[in-house]
């Protein structure tokens, strides 16, 4: 096998739906306006404008590194040169994220089992496809892609490895595409890089369609799920998003960043001495919200809004210390409309 493959096993089970029958309208509404709405990568975004690596790319000032008195240090090309290795990097983690997507997406056009929600499922594998190309295609023209970062790495493996298609689909959909529609908002609304901005924008509108499946047809199929089968989907959910929550806000979240350093002719063991240091000072490693708190605005409704915090897991998420922000409004905005509004 060539050496960039891996194998992760999906226990998923295939099932037919022979009735051809349309039973759920909104489901067959979501999967017309996903074919209305498909865009060519090719033709609508202007790939011929340059991108300038040094700066702009990703908004510094939302980044809690930069605040480091590390990073003051260092030399005007120096500087522009680890930006441009950690905008590569942080986007990297949004491609293999999307890698994730279009591979859920796909299988789960063999494990739901109505009709309607398989044809819908297929029109979001190719928006992912299109989410992985157009990712690839700007991060080669940035720099490079780096490899994935290990927690993203172990959640990834979770989502891929969980038996139910629910829970994969939470895993994926509700909590990592939630963190990735966070970014995306984030970074549209501060870049300086027109090529990034507009490719955002696309995607972006794709995503407000995979949001809305989950409303239309997530929260009624865990609904209806034997009560064992859903306490596993609950767990699961909180385990995933302890997972997320330690990867933002501790220093778990820079493994695998030794090699955007180097890159950047930094000293690893340098950066993370001084990473403790400033950290022991009072340095919060957690980004400033941005134009949406993507915990708040996106990831814990969508948790929420599925059924997946019973009285039962509600402590876990306390012990944690992950707010259980229950208000779905800014969510439903952004299924009407694929924007969102400050939250
Ligand atoms: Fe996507
Ligand atoms: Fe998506």
């Amino acid at each position: 096998m060539v050496d960039h493959a891996e194998v992760m096993k999906s226990p998923l089970e295939v099932i037919w739906d022979w009735s051809y029958e349309i039973e759920q309208s909104k489901l067959e509404d979501l999967y017309v306006k996903a074919k209305n709405e498909q865009w060519n990568a090719d033709v609508e975004v202007d790939w011929s404008r340059s991108v300038d690596p040094g700066g702009g790319i990703l908004d510094e000032d939302r980044m809690p590194i930069y605040k480091m008195k590390f990073f003051q240090k260092l030399s005007k090309t120096q500087h522009e040169t680890f930006n441009a290795k950690n905008s590569a990097w942080i986007l990297s983690q949004l491609l293999h994220g999307e890698q994730g997507a279009l591979m859920v997406a796909g299988e789960l056009v063999a494990a739901v089992p109505d009709y309607e929600a398989k044809l819908y499922v297929a029109s979001q594998a190719m928006d992912e496809a299109r989410h992985v190309e157009v990712f690839a295609r700007y991060i080669r023209k940035l720099d490079t892609i780096y490899p994935v970062q290990p927690t993203l790495k172990s959640i990834l493996k979770s989502i891929m490895e969980t038996p139910h298609w629910q829970a994969k689909t939470v895993g994926m959909q509700v909590i990592l595409e939630g963190l990735a529609l966070g970014t995306f908002i984030n970074v549209r609304a501060a870049t300086g890089c027109k090529l990034l901005a507009e490719m955002l924008q696309y995607v972006t509108k794709d995503e407000a369609r995979h949001v809305a499946f989950g409303n239309i047809y997530l929260t009624h199929a865990i609904k209806d799920m034997h009560p064992d089968d859903r306490a596993e989907v609950e767990d699961f959910a909180l385990d995933v998003t302890r997972k997320v929550v330690a990867m933002r806000r501790g220093i778990e979240g820079f493994a695998g960043f030794d090699k955007v350093l180097m890159d950047s002719g930094i000293d690893p063991q340098d950066f993370l001495k001084a990473l403790h240091v400033e950290v022991a000072e009072g340095l919060k490693l957690s980004g400033s919200p941005g134009t949406v708190h993507t915990f708040k605005g996106l990831i814990m409704p969508g948790i929420v809004r599925a059924g997946l915090v019973s009285d039962r897991v509600r402590p876990g998420y306390d012990e944690a210390n992950i707010a259980v922000f229950s208000d779905t409004a800014i969510l439903e905005a952004f299924e009407d409309t694929g924007e969102v509004r400050a939250g």
